[in-house]
């Protein structure tokens, strides 16, 4: 398996824990995602020196991303979750987002970032955008740590990016393939037998 020669990861058990014939490939190793956060972060500090922030997370993924950046923002800084599913029964999402957790707490007049894990057809940040800028927070920006390429419906332009990925399904540092796979500490690329992509109903925010 490609993941072999990192055995302080336990990705191999993890993998054979849930189906032999997946594959995992490092795409970031979590030295570069560390490095790439604290980046992140520091840029976020300067942009808003002086003032409050406040982060709002999209569960579930993007949950490990947010609780590494926040350590790495240098402001008085509060978050809070939002959940979102799809709409569809089928392989395909219908491409409908729906809210399945709200904010807990007014944002009205903060200085607020999205948190997302990552940007595919934009549909789901869109949607949240337009969610977000209803109750009035003083300004709206988005961090995504990872953009796809291709795939985008929605166009959304992302504030802060972590990283350019190429169009492939990914999991570990929160992402997830059904449920699994978010506790790896690298992202990796996930090849199923035959070349069968995940489709979106076994995505899981
Ligand atoms: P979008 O609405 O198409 O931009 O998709 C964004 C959501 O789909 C993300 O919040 C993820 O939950 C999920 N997603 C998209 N691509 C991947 C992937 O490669 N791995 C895991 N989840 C993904
Ligand atoms: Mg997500």
């Amino acid at each position: 398996m490609a993941c072999a020669e990192d055995p302080g990861l336990f990705r191999e058990d993890v993998v054979k824990r849930g189906q032999d014939t997946e594959h995992l490939k490092v795409l970031l190793r979590r030295n570069a995602i560390e490095r790439r956060v604290r980046q992140m972060g520091r840029q976020i500090t300067r942009d808003f020196r002086g003032q409050r922030l406040h982060l709002v997370g999209v569960l579930k993924g993007a949950s490990i991303f947010l609780s590494d950046l926040i350590r790495e923002i240098r402001l008085e800084v509060s978050l809070d979750f939002i959940s979102v599913a799809s709409y569809g029964q089928s392989t395909r999402s219908s491409g409908q987002v729906r809210l399945t957790k709200d904010l807990d707490n007014s944002i009205e007049g903060l200085h607020t970032i999205l948190v997302e894990d990552i940007l595919d057809t934009g549909r789901t940040i869109n949607y949240l955008q337009r969610v977000i800028s209803q109750r009035k927070p003083r300004s709206l920006r988005v961090a995504t740590l990872l953009r796809k390429s291709g795939r985008r419906v929605k166009q959304v332009r992302p504030d802060y990016i972590g990283f350019e990925i190429p169009n492939e399904f990914v999991v570990g540092y929160g992402l997830d393939y059904a449920e699994r796979y978010r506790n790896l500490r690298d992202i990796c690329i996930l090849e199923l037998p035959g070349d069968v992509r995940p489709h979106s109903q076994a995505i899981h925010r």
